[in-house]
């Protein structure tokens, strides 16, 4: 296998008594989109801040491209594109001002139409001489995106690309960052969506309290785990019975509905059929829930994705 194009080793990153990072290993491969997923306070921001060579972490190194973070941070900077958490962009610049400074800042020099054709890619050709303050949120973001790029890196990190902004803007952001990816470029972005991570990411990786606690495809780490499925049906039978059906972990009724966590949703369900045949029951509004990344959060952590830290 080729060398990883972030190597990031045994890091420790402290604020001051708080412990943002734990001891945390990283490898994102060239070309690939990574995410990171955790909730709140899990140390997402922090690590991608020691990668970026923002904050210096107090133990641990990190590789740009073979290079370390903390001896050339200006070449390595050279490779990277930084969205961050929160961009205070200068608000009284216009939208074409930005992108220039921002590139200028690499020491990459724009001229006009290379401004119009990287606006274009964002749908903000129309808003160039708009002040960036003016700008809606879901415009804001893809601002702050065509910023990232500005210097045309091969490596793009963002952090929360997607957070606030409502469901139409949010896949408008997906597409930019599927195309980033199509252009042969690294992704790395934080989340603490679940769906987001699904939808984008080659590979993930789980973050919870500063600790990387397990890291594959979203695929294989549902599959390892061998999670249940949930099985959901409108039906009144007696909990004991259900309870007793093969294949069936745990159930539980919330209201008129009976929820069943089931390794074999096909035999379990063919089962409950037969119950309610023998007990003159009918059954109403089946539903299957395949296990997701959410399940897989609280199955290695023991709380849900949504809790803060
Ligand atoms: N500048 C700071 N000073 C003190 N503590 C900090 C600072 N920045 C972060 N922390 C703490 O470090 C921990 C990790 O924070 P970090 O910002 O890396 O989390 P995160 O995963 O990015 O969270 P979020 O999803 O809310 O952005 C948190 O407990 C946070 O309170
Ligand atoms: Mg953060």
């Amino acid at each position: 296998m080729s060398k990883p194009i972030i190597d990031a080793r045994n890091l420790i990153a402290a604020y001051g008594s708080m412990q943002a990072l734990k001891d945390v290993s990283l490898t994102v491969e060239k070309g690939e989109i990574f995410g990171l997923l955790g909730p709140n306070g899990a140390g997402k921001t922090t690590l991608l801040a020691c990668v970026e060579g923002l904050h210096k972490p107090s133990q641990g190194s990190v590789h740009i491209g073979g290079i370390n973070v903390q001896v050339d941070s200006t070449a390595t900077k050279r490779q990277l594109g930084i969205q961050l958490q929160r961009t205070a962009l200068m608000d009284d610049l216009t939208v074409a001002e930005l992108v220039e400074v921002y590139a200028a800042l690499y020491e990459v020099y724009l001229t006009s139409g290379q401004i119009n054709k990287l606006l274009a890619r964002f749908d903000l050709v129309e808003k160039r001489n708009t002040l960036a303050r003016r700008l809606s949120g879901g415009q804001q973001q893809r601002l702050a995106l065509a910023v990232a790029i500005a210097n045309d890196p091969q490596i793009v990190l963002l952090d929360e690309p997607t957070s606030a902004l409502d469901p139409h803007a949010r896949r408008a952001v997906w597409d930019i960052v599927r195309q980033l990816h199509n252009e042969g470029r690294t992704i790395v972005l934080t989340t603490h969506a679940m769906e987001e991570a699904e939808a984008l990411c080659g590979r993930i990786a789980i973050i919870d309290r500063g600790q990387i606690v397990a890291s594959d495809t979203p695929s294989a780490l549902i599959a390892n785990l061998q999670l249940s499925s949930m099985l959901k049906a409108t039906v009144e039978l007696p909990l004991e019975q259900v309870r007793s059906l093969p294949s069936v972990n745990n159930a539980r009724y919330t209201g008129q509905h009976l929820e069943m966590e089931t390794a074999k949703p096909e035999v379990t369900l063919t089962a409950l059929h037969e119950l309610a045949a023998r007990s003159g029951s009918s059954i109403r509004d089946v539903m299957l829930r395949q296990p997701n990344l959410e399940d897989v959060f609280l199955k290695l952590t023991g709380h849900a994705l949504s809790e803060s830290n």
